[in-house]
């Protein structure tokens, strides 16, 4: 099907109507920038999460996991560079004081403004006329910074100064050395962290690909200077496999090379990954950096720590870092993206999510034909404790007649439905007894399984 602007806006109404996504803070009028997971999303979520740590943790012999804390010391984002360079161009609108994102602005006017310094900016904007939304004069642009800051105790002083992390990155470059010297990984190594970070958006929009708080999935991968470019290499591969394991289409994803002057201040090479957002085109999904020894370099400057890492022969270096940074939430909408499917049943038109097993909030529906046959609520309940016990994540579903509950496991994206019926309590074929009807939720087919065969079936 082709898929459009419409597309996506079904697709944030199907989160909501079906509690994957709501508004944060929304019984308020919200808080921009914020969203929660709802029953349905937390399981997308967690089921993302946990096929990305089993696929670059778990299923490899070089990687190692890491979770640290949100709050850091205010030095380490001195030293990472954040807090002298982590800034966005910021226009306002002189009579509203709203304010914008100038490089999006000059963007939706088809300049394209990266890496231009914020005099190159202001030429533009004023060469293509350009005012705010509501037809006002847009201020000179100025450098904003994103991160969130706070205090911490009782501090009123610069020393209680702290920022939520804008990146989970820097709590694996401060731990480096505890890695190395609790598990002496050879190098190349990576170290794994899943976790949230924060960034003061200037302007957040579209649903989930632009928020204030969000969670990334990043690895630091630690090399030989002289090797870094076989291992991006492997690496960028590895990438490649993660989003097929998505079950986003190939032409879906397109490897976009970070021209020189709009790389990030760490970085020397930079690919993003970029979905095609229905409606809005090829965006960045993930990144994919080399950062060289930038982190190390400066924490060991500015700590006064050793980083160097001790081969066994006792020569010393400092490694470089390749990183592979992911969005959670930029995953969750390409995958939900890519999953939303229309098509014709039974001469009605059907909307479903296509989501591949292995990420389905539901691997699995069970449903008595009838609710109000207490032997086939039994024999359904039976059947659902044997699905739950093995994969966790099944629904008990008796709500209305069984055309609506596959309707509504479809728009969920539950892969199967398994119906009890009279047959399967052996009353008009006793060959069928202890059988069930599993309906497949791409092509609606239905096959006849036998209660002992479902695990199999289902694996
Ligand atoms: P963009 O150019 O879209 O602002 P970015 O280049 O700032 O993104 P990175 O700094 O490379 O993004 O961050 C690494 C990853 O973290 C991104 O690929 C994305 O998946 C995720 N990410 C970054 N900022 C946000 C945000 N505001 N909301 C949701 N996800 C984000
Ligand atoms: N750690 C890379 C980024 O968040 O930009």
């Amino acid at each position: 099907m082709e898929k459009s602007a419409d597309t996506m806006e079904k697709i944030v109404s199907l989160c909501k109507r079906r509690g994957f996504v709501f508004q944060g803070s929304e019984i308020y009028g919200g808080l921009k920038g914020t969203w929660d997971l709802g029953p349905l999303g937390v399981s997308l979520n967690n089921n993302i999460k946990r096929e990305w740590w089993k696929m670059f943790v778990d299923n490899r012999e070089d990687m190692y996991g890491l979770d640290a804390a949100i709050l850091m010391n205010a030095k380490v984002w001195e030293a990472s560079g954040h807090v002298a360079g982590f800034f966005d161009p910021l226009v306002e609108d002189v009579k509203t004081g709203e304010r914008f994102r100038a490089d999006h602005l000059l963007k939706d006017a088809g300049v394209d403004a990266d890496g231009m310094s914020l005099e190159e900016i202001d030429a533009e904007i004023s060469k293509n006329n350009l005012k705010s939304p509501k037809g006002n004069d847009l201020s000179p642009s100025r450098q904003f910074n994103m991160m969130f800051e706070s205090r911490i105790g009782a501090t009123a002083g610069p020393e209680g100064k702290v920022y939520l992390r804008p990146e989970t990155a820097q709590g694996i470059f401060v731990n480096f050395k505890n890695v190395v010297d609790t598990m002496s990984p050879k190098i190349p190594f990576g170290i794994a962290q899943i976790g949230k970070a924060f960034r003061n958006e200037i302007a957040p929009r579209e649903f989930l690909f632009r928020v204030r708080e969000f969670e990334q999935m990043e690895i630091e991968y630690f090399v030989k200077e002289s090797d870094w470019e076989a291992e991006y290499e492997k690496l960028r591969l590895d990438i490649v496999k993660w989003h097929e394991h998505l079950g986003l289409a190939a032409e879906n994803i397109r490897e976009y090379e970070v021209p020189e002057n709009d790389l990030a201040h760490y970085s020397k090479r930079t690919i993003d990954f970029e979905y095609n957002y229905p409606g809005k085109g090829f965006d960045e999904l993930a990144g994919f950096a080399y950062r060289t020894d930038h982190d190390l370099k400066n924490h060991m400057d500015a700590s006064g720590q050793s980083m160097e890492y001790i081969e066994p022969d006792g020569s010393r270096f400092l490694p470089h870092v390749l990183e592979p940074s992911f969005g959670v939430g930029r995953a969750i909408t390409a995958v939900l993206c890519e999953a939303y499917t229309e098509d014709e049943m039974n001469g009605e038109v059907r909307s479903f999510l296509k989501l591949p097993a292995h990420l389905a909030p539901y691997r699995v529906a069970v449903s008595p034909l009838l609710k109000n046959k207490p032997e086939l609520v039994d024999k359904a309940r039976t059947v659902f404790g044997l699905l739950k016990a093995e994969f966790g994540n099944v629904a008990y579903d008796e709500n209305g007649n069984i055309g609506k509950r596959y309707r509504r496991q479809d728009e969920i994206g539950t892969p199967y439905c398994i119906v009890i019926d009279f047959e399967t309590l052996g009353q008009e074929k006793p060959e069928l007894a202890d059988t069930v009807t599993v309906r497949n939720r791409d092509t609606g087919e239905q096959e006849r399984v036998a209660i002992a065969d479902l695990l199999a079936y289902l694996k």
